[in-house]
């Protein structure tokens, strides 16, 4: 038994597993001052004030093995799901950085074989394992930042074993590190060079052996497309995603990154469960996802990082459509696995309060990849991933911005980051 003594702030984010907080709802998170949580069998048991948490443990706990974590002064929220990464892949493009500051746009580097591209020619030539290796430190850091959770995209193998590869890397971590990993599908992540001259032929393998491979080998549970202009136009898109639909494979969308480009409206026509980036989104497009309760997946750091403008959270939020937040963690556009940086960009960049940054990477994130019925809040019954952060309460954590205050990380109950050390294998 494992038992969260003395919180200031239990954040609970309850309230939202049927569907995902919109409006005002993602103001609530049902905060219990003075919290304690009791975690039992990898699931939590009971949440309550702490003098409750205590009588709980009395009388539930006599007997029993109790490890008791102090949590004077601290926050505790549900661990942080990040619902939008690319984490997998080989290298490194830090030599865009120098480009991009003279004035390349990121546009640019892609077209000319770069981006994208460069990390595929490296993510293609490295091994199963040298890819499960680089990808494990990054997941070290996503968990040192209080994230338990994160989608993965494949998308820089760009032909079927590599796509392959990636996606085996990706369950292989999913089981062997704390952090689990959901898994996408996106071989429409760029046309490869060698059908440069024929993107449609580049589709159609897409469509007609790489979706039905990567599900017949129930490697993926989502498939996304890069819908921009110069990538995939939204015809194409429609068809990657319809051939996923009929795979099984649930649809997610890069819509409106770069320019306006109707994928917002697509998404909402294809029933996907998220859109994401959306920079350029048009207000028909905010009103079809509201309509339908597509999850807008904003990505603030890949604006910052872009130098370029964020996307219109307020006007979403307002527009009552779902808004969770993620890194977008890849070597190209967002470089980073602080989860809580982009919570803290989110509100200085976009104007989300506290309270929705918090909301939007957690139970709404959760919805993004269908997994809001076991985590994503702190309520009995669910799985007991839990973050201590050194923050007195939330509005704290959102302004001591661009450090990392996660303190202990609780995953299925038990403490894999304790006092900020590393305490698993
Ligand atoms: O979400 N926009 C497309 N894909 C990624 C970037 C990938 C890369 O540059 O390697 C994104 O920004
Ligand atoms: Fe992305």
């Amino acid at each position: 038994m494992l038992y969260i003594k003395g919180a200031a702030q239990v954040v609970t984010v309850s309230g939202g597993s049927q569907a995902p907080k919109t409006g005002a709802g993602m103001e609530r998170l049902n905060v219990i001052e003075s919290g304690g949580v009791v975690a039992e069998g990898g699931v939590i048991a009971f949440v309550g004030t702490d003098r409750e948490a205590e009588e709980y443990v009395a009388v539930h706990g006599s007997g029993k093995d109790i490890t008791v974590l102090p949590a004077e002064g601290k926050l505790v929220t549900p661990g942080l799901i990040d619902p939008h990464t690319h984490a997998v892949f080989a290298g490194s493009r830090e030599h865009e950085l120098p480009l991009r500051l003279r004035g390349a746009t990121y546009m640019e580097i892609l077209q000319a074989g770069g981006g994208i591209l460069n990390s595929a020619a490296k993510t293609r030539a490295a091994s199963e394992v040298q890819l499960i290796e680089e990808t494990r430190k990054r997941l070290d850091r996503f968990l040192a930042h209080g994230v338990t959770t994160i989608e993965a995209k494949s998308g820089y193998g760009l032909r079927l074993e590599d796509e392959l590869k990636q996606l085996r890397a990706a369950r292989t971590l999913h089981l062997e590190h704390p952090v689990d990993l959901v898994s996408t599908f996106m071989g429409a992540h760029a046309v490869p060079q060698e059908h440069k001259a024929d993107p449609e032929a580049y589709v159609k393998i897409v469509t007609e052996e790489m979706i039905p491979a990567v599900a017949k080998a129930g490697l993926a549970e989502y498939c996304d497309v890069f819908c921009e202009e110069g990538v995939f136009t939204p015809e194409q898109s429609r068809r990657i995603l319809e051939a996923g639909i009929k795979w099984g494979l649930k649809p997610k969308i890069h819509a409106d990154e770069i320019v306006p480009y109707g994928g917002a409206e697509l998404a909402a026509e294809v029933g996907a469960v998220s859109a994401e980036h959306l920079l350029h989104t048009s207000d028909e497009g905010i009103r079809a996802m509201a309509a339908k309760g597509v999850i807008a997946v904003l990505l603030p750091g890949t604006a910052f990082f872009l130098m370029t403008k964020p996307a219109d959270a307020r006007k979403m939020i307002d527009a009552g459509v779902p808004v969770a937040l993620s890194t977008d963690r890849n070597p190209g556009s967002s470089p980073t696995e602080s989860l809580p940086f982009i919570m803290n960009l989110a509100c200085l960049t976009m104007r989300m309060s506290p309270a929705e940054a918090l909301t939007a990477c957690t139970i709404n994130a959760a919805h993004a990849i269908g997994r809001a019925d076991r985590i994503g809040s702190i309520e009995a019954g669910k799985q007991a991933d839990l973050v201590i952060f050194d923050a007195p309460n939330v509005d704290y954590l959102q302004y001591h911005y661009a450090v990392n205050l996660t303190e202990t990380v609780i995953k299925n109950g038990v403490p894999v980051i304790l006092q900020g050390k590393r305490v698993y294998a």
